[in-house]
């Protein structure tokens, strides 16, 4: 049941603390500062395609960034395109993130690229599903069952599988950082939770006509998914974008009616450029929310603010993401949509 929520989508948001632990339970040595793959075995991937579709893809961008940073050529595609023309794979480790492991498009990309000799595994939720029982490795999530349509606790025990799977499979100096992070995630998203001003955010922005995201980095794929979930349960146009692009075309559409919601972590280069792109449609009149750990100076562009605590950016686009489900769950909740079964979807897609 659900456990006196709403939703099922609001009672697993709630759930992703629990979910989180799950997935991280007995695979982290803290003390070594190593992650263990359980049997995955000694996988040393010299590049790493990924396949996936909808919110597992925007998992699958943050995915490649990681080995990226490893130092692992790796790339993120749309499983339904990559079926279509597969790229050349070489020795590249083909990994399919499918919460489901039923998804047709995934299954199909996994498939071609078992036909072309690559190596495959899976990151899924569902132990026994199809993906899981023809992928040559599976790699659990442990988010424990998702009803509601669309992905919430999935995603964010997603995030965190990935970075597991590479801090096992890869040589990093940040390895002790990002494992102190991700420790702290459980706690830290609790908080997010309990005092997230997003529903009071999205009070203000119902009855907007659009709904822009914008992120650089790791925080791009949290945009997408920002945008995708708004989409998916408010029937409201939404569209997620590097933070970078906006001035080359999106830009035009930015008026005083479309709020833009800005993920903006640490005082990197990479923040001071988001900003920089907050200005310019801040100029336009539209309303801004930054997500935001607050080491910038955006909170002087910006209508609202929605509060992350300082951790690393792998972790602070997981407590990104929470206020933005919330946001969306709320402008949802106030327009009386059909939140856990929102029309025209399906919870596991099985045609291509
Ligand atoms: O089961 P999968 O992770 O393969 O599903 C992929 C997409 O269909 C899924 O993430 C979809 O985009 C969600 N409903 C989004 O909330």
């Amino acid at each position: 049941g659900k456990s006196g929520y709403d939703h099922f989508m609001i009672k697993e948001i709630h759930e992703q603390p629990r979910a989180l632990r799950q997935c991280l339970r007995e695979r982290v040595d803290e003390m070594a500062g190593t992650v263990d793959l359980d049997d995955l075995g000694d996988l040393s991937p010299t590049g790493v395609h990924f396949v996936a579709c909808g919110t597992s893809y925007h998992a699958a961008l943050y995915g490649a960034q990681l080995f990226r940073e490893a130092g692992i050529p790796a790339q993120a595609f749309l499983a339904s395109e990559y079926a279509t023309s597969v790229p050349p794979i070489g020795d590249a480790l083909v990994v399919g993130v499918t919460q489901s492991g039923e998804t047709a498009d995934t299954l199909s990309a996994l498939r071609a690229a078992q036909k072309r000799g690559a190596r495959t595994l899976v990151v899924t939720n569902v132990v026994g599903s199809t993906a899981a029982r023809e992928c040559d490795h599976a790699f659990y999530i442990r988010a424990g069952p998702e009803i509601g349509v669309a992905a919430s606790k999935t995603f964010s025990s997603q995030l965190a599988a990935l970075n597991l799977l590479t801090l096992g499979m890869t040589r990093s100096d940040e390895a002790r950082e990002v494992i102190n992070a991700l420790r702290e995630l459980p706690g830290d998203l609790q908080r997010i939770l309990d005092e997230s001003r997003a529903e009071e955010v999205a009070e203000t922005y119902t009855g907007a006509g659009a709904y822009f995201f914008i992120g650089r980095g790791l925080q791009f794929p949290v945009a997408l998914e920002g945008a995708l979930k708004m989409k998916e349960i408010t029937y409201k146009h939404a569209e997620g974008f590097a933070a970078g692009e906006l001035k080359h075309g999106p830009l035009a559409l930015v008026t005083s009616e479309t709020p833009v919601f800005a993920v903006i972590i640490g005082d990197d280069e990479k923040a001071r450029k988001t900003v920089g792109n907050v200005k310019e449609v801040e100029a336009r009149d539209a309303p801004v929310v930054a997500i935001t750990d607050g080491q910038t100076d955006v909170h002087r562009y910006a209508d609202h603010v929605l509060e992350i605590p300082e951790t690393h950016e792998r972790a602070a686009a997981v407590l990104a993401n929470a206020h933005l489900q919330l946001l969306s769950y709320h402008v949802a909740a106030k327009l009386g949509r059909n939140i856990d079964k929102p029309r025209n979807l399906a919870k596991s897609v099985t045609v291509e």
